[in-house]
């Protein structure tokens, strides 16, 4: 897994990447000033490019750090050397066009990816300063410490207390109070207990695509994880929903660090602190949301954000 492999690195690891001076991401800065030169060209013919990594996402604590990660599907290699910590208690979007490896790389946290045959890793991920790819790692306990969410809600086939208490039970928890309370406080914390709190023993596929998907993220977070995975959790969503669902975000963030992939530039720009712009498989620029959304070092991040690729 770490040494070599025979591949050179396309992006120099965190310590080496381009960070400018403390302050002058605050500053304006006219767009004709921004840096010129195509860092997605370079990208694109394979050439070494750096991260341009804001210096205030330096500063934060990190619940995760991810050193140098890469990663192989058999031959075909999804992320180059992606370097960047996850700030712990804040919400941290990833951003990018369609295949640029989002979901390769949040897979990657809780090693899902190694379910896939044929992956290859790289690099290092750290949890609290732990390595999540060192060899006595347990899998199963990692992803009890990491809620994941899909795209599309994944509800079992069995009732709403069911569904949210799953990971409790296979955990061997068999004490009936211990599981009704700890079923109370998911959905409080998922805001749908209200909505369901008289037909707790009705089948969770007969509930909308919203409170499907605010169950979902109730089963995430009845463990108590350190960290909530959401791979594009509102996508399959209407606009009412997904407002629930970014509302529940926002609150569900006081309490844990949450990493968003999202294709919704507004969403991203409305739930998170941070944003990680990436392009095939490469962090391309990372920093304060606001910064990444009114005032990008990089012209390609501006031209993304506002709609003019991708
Ligand atoms: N199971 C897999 N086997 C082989 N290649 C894969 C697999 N999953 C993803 N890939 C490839 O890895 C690259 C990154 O895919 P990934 O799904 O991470 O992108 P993404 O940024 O999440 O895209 P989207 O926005 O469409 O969800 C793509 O080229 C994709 O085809
Ligand atoms: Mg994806």
């Amino acid at each position: 897994m770490n040494g070599s492999n025979g591949v050179v690195s396309a992006i120099e690891p965190i310590g080496a990447s381009e960070v400018e001076p403390k302050g002058i991401a605050e500053e304006p800065k006219p767009s004709g000033r921004k840096r010129q030169g195509s860092v997605l060209d370079a990208i694109r013919r394979g050439e070494p490019t750096k991260a341009t990594v804001h210096p205030e996402v330096l500063t934060e604590d990190a619940v995760i750090e991810i050193e140098a990660f890469s990663l192989w599907y058999g031959s075909s290699r999804a992320l180059f050397d992606v370097s960047m910590p996850i700030s712990r208690g804040k919400v941290t979007a990833l951003i990018g066009p369609s295949g640029c490896g989002k979901s390769t790389l949040l897979r990657s946290v809780n090693r899902l990816n190694d379910l896939i045959d044929g992956v290859r890793v790289d690099g290092r991920m750290l949890l609290n300063g732990a390595p999540l790819y060192a060899p006595h790692v347990d899998v199963i306990d990692l992803r009890k410490r990491l809620g994941m969410v899909f795209q599309k809600p994944n509800p079992f086939p069995m009732s709403i207390f069911e569904n949210v208490v799953y990971p409790l039970r296979i955990d061997g928890v068999r004490k009936k109070s211990v599981l009704r309370d700890a079923c109370e406080r998911a959905l409080r914390g998922a805001a749908l207990w209200e909505e369901v709190k008289d037909r707790l023993a009705a089948p969770a596929l007969g509930l909308s695509g919203g409170q499907q998907q605010r169950l979902c993220i109730a089963r995430a977070i009845v463990s108590d994880p350190e960290v909530l995975l959401l791979d594009e959790p509102c996508s399959a969503l209407d606009p009412i929903a997904t407002q629930r669902v970014e509302e529940l975000i926002a609150e569900i963030s006081e309490r844990y660090s949450v990493l968003i992939v999202t294709h919704n530039m507004q969403q991203a720009a409305r739930v998170s602190r941070y944003t990680a712009f990436m392009y095939l498989g490469h962090l391309v620029e990372y920093g304060p949301t606001e910064a990444i959304f009114g005032n990008p070092k990089l012209r390609e991040t501006e031209q993304y954000v506002t709609g003019r690729f991708g």
